[in-house]
C-alpha cells in the first residue's frame, strides 16, 4: 500500500505542477506576442495645479445655472462615473441612482465613463464617438474646430473645454435662471462661440478672491489678463491625471513578474481574452483598447444623438462614413469591473451580460432585458425590427460569428475582467475637498449609499 501510493501521490503532484507552470508559460508567450507592459505611473505634476484642478472639478460656478459640476457626473464616491445609464444633467437633482431630472430636461444620451488612466500618453481620443481627439504634437481635432485655444497641455484637458459649452451637461438653456433666481448669462451665448463661454467663465472664476490666488500659484508667469479656459482645463487634467491613474491591479503586478497575483481563473480568463475569445482583436495594447470604433450591437434607447435622433448613430455623426453607424469607442477595461452599468448607454447592470453580448451580439440585441432599465428608460427603448436589422446590417467582423464559451469560461472571463481593479480605486472619497471656492454645496453622497451596488 505504502509503497504505491507514493508515485501516485507523485504524479498527481507533478502533474498539478505541470498544468500550473503551463498557465503561466502560455501566458508569457501571449505577453511577448502582444507586448504588454504593466500600466506605469505618469510624471509627477505640479502640485498648485493639481490642487487649483480639483476645485474646478468640484465646483458648481463652472455650469450656467451653478447646480452641476464635473463630479456630479464623474463622482470619486461613485468611481468616477455617475451610476446612471445615461447621464443627467442641467436641472437635474440628487447624485448617483437617485439622481433625478429636472422638468422638461432630457437625459444626455450616453453614460457618462469612468476616468481612470486617461493621462497615459498613448490616449488620443476622448468621448464615446472620438468627437476630441488628437496630441500636443499633431494639434487637436474638436467640434470648436479653430476657436480651440492653443497651448493645451494633452487631449484630456482639451477634453475639459467642452462640457461647459455643452447646454445639456452644463451651460443651460436660453431662459434659465441659476439656482439664485439670477440670470445664467452663460446660456445667452450662441452655440457657435464657444470662445465666448470660455471667456465668460473665465470672468466667473476670476471675480472669485480665491480662486484669482490658486490660478496666480497654478500659473506664476501668466499676468491674470492673459488666463483662459485652457488654463483652467490644463489643471482640470492635471487633477484627473494625478488623482485617477491606478498602476496596481493583479493584472499590472502580474505583468510585472509576480506569477502569484493572478489566481488560476484570472489566468485562463486572460488566455481566452487574448486568445480563442478573441476580445483583444479591439481591447488591445496596454489600454485594453485599440481607441477605434466597431459597431456591436448594443440596444439603443434614449434621447437619440443629433441628426439620428432617437437613434445613436455614434461614429457616424462625427464622418458621415455608412461603416461608423452606431459604432462607439472601444472602452478600456481596467477598473472595468467597478465601473457599472457597462456600454455607451449603461445597457447593462451586469458585467457578465455585458461580456455575453459579445458572444452573440445578435441574441444579445433581440433578447435585451428591460428589467435593467429604469422604468423611464424602458419606455424609449428602440428594438423594432427595422432598427435590429440596421443594427446588424453593419455589425463589426470581430463580433459578427458568434464565439461558443462554457460558462466556465466565461466565469474565466470575468475573473480576468477582475484582475484588472486597483484596489485602492474603489474608495476615493479622499478625493473631495470640503469647501470650493465659490462656497457652492460640494456635493456628497450619503454613507449608506455610497457603498451600494447598483
Ligand atoms: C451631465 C453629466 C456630465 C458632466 C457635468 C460632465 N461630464 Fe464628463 N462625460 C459625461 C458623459 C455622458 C460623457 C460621454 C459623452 C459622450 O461620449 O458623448 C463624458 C465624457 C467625459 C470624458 C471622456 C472620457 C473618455 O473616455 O472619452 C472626460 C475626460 C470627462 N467627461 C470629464 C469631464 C470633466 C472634466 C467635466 C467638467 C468640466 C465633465 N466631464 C462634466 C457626463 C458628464
Ligand atoms: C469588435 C471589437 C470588440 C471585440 C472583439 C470585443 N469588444 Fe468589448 N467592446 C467593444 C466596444 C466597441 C464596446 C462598447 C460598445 C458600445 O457601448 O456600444 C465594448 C464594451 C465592452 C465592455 C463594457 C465596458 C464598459 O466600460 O462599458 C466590456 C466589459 C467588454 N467590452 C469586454 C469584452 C470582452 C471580455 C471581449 C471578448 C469576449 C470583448 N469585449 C470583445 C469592442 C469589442
Amino acid at each position: 500500500m505504502r509503497k504505491s501510493s507514493i508515485p501516485i501521490v507523485a504524479v498527481v503532484l507533478l502533474g498539478a505542477a505541470f498544468s500550473y507552470f503551463s498557465l503561466d508559460d502560455q501566458l508569457k508567450e501571449v505577453i511577448k506576442k502582444n507586448d504588454l507592459k504593466a500600466y506605469e505611473k505618469v510624471p509627477p505634476l505640479d502640485s498648485a495645479k493639481v490642487e487649483l484642478g480639483r476645485m474646478l472639478f468640484f465646483d458648481k460656478v463652472l455650469s450656467g445655472n451653478r447646480d452641476i459640476s464635473c463630479a456630479t457626473c464623474h463622482h470619486p464616491s461613485l468611481k468616477s462615473g455617475d451610476n446612471l445609464a445615461l447621464a443627467i444633467g442641467v436641472g437635474g437633482f440628487g447624485l448617483g441612482e437617485t439622481r433625478v431630472m429636472g422638468e422638461d430636461r432630457e437625459r444626455i444620451p450616453r453614460n457618462s465613463p469612468e476616468l481612470f488612466n486617461r493621462g497615459a500618453e498613448e490616449w488620443h481620443t476622448m468621448f464615446w464617438d472620438g468627437r476630441v481627439s488628437g496630441t500636443p504634437n499633431t494639434g487637436f481635432l474638436s467640434p470648436a474646430d479653430e476657436k480651440l485655444p492653443e497651448g493645451l497641455d494633452n487631449v484630456l484637458a482639451a477634453q475639459a473645454m467642452f462640457p461647459v459649452t455643452s447646454r445639456d451637461e452644463m451651460r443651460g438653456e436660453i431662459g434659465d435662471t441659476d439656482i439664485f433666481g439670477e440670470q445664467n448669462e452663460l446660456s445667452l451665448i450662441s452655440n457657435a462661440a464657444p470662445q465666448s463661454v470660455w471667456h465668460a467663465l473665465m470672468q466667473r472664476l476670476l471675480a472669485i478672491p480665491e480662486y484669482r490666488q490658486l490660478f496666480k500659484q497654478a500659473y506664476p508667469q501668466i499676468p491674470q489678463n492673459k488666463l483662459g479656459f485652457q488654463h483652467a482645463a490644463n489643471a482640470i487634467a492635471a487633477f484627473e491625471i494625478k488623482e485617477f491613474t491606478f498602476v496596481d491591479s493583479p493584472w499590472d503586478r502580474y505583468l510585472r513578474g509576480d506569477l502569484s497575483a493572478l489566481n488560476d481563473s484570472a489566468k485562463r480568463g486572460a488566455l481566452l481574452f487574448y486568445g480563442k475569445a478573441n476580445c483583444a482583436g479591439c481591447h488591445a495594447g496596454n489600454l485594453l483598447t485599440d481607441q477605434q470604433f466597431h459597431n456591436i450591437g448594443v440596444a439603443q434607447f434614449g434621447p437619440g444623438n443629433e441628426n439620428a435622433a432617437p437613434l445613436d448613430a455614434g461614429r457616424f455623426a462625427e464622418t458621415g462614413n455608412p461603416k461608423d453607424r452606431f459604432a462607439f469607442r472601444t472602452p478600456p477595461l481596467r477598473n472595468v469591473a467597478i465601473s457599472g452599468p457597462w456600454m455607451h448607454n449603461g445597457a447593462y447592470i451586469r458585467l457578465e451580460d455585458a461580456i455575453r453580448h459579445h458572444l452573440n451580439p445578435m441574441k444579445a440585441l433581440v433578447d435585451y432585458d428591460i428589467e435593467q432599465l429604469s422604468p423611464e428608460l424602458r419606455l424609449t427603448l428602440k428594438n423594432d425590427p427595422t432598427v435590429i436589422a440596421r443594427m446588424l446590417s453593419n455589425l463589426d467582423a470581430g463580433v459578427s460569428s458568434s464565439i461558443s464559451l462554457e460558462d466556465k469560461e466565461v466565469e474565466d472571463l470575468l475573473a480576468f475582467m477582475e484582475s484588472l481593479t486597483d484596489s485602492s480605486a474603489m474608495n476615493l472619497n479622499r478625493l473631495m475637498p470640503n469647501a470650493v471656492p465659490s462656497k457652492l454645496p460640494v456635493e456628497e453622497i450619503t454613507p449608506y449609499r455610497r457603498y451600494k451596488n447598483y
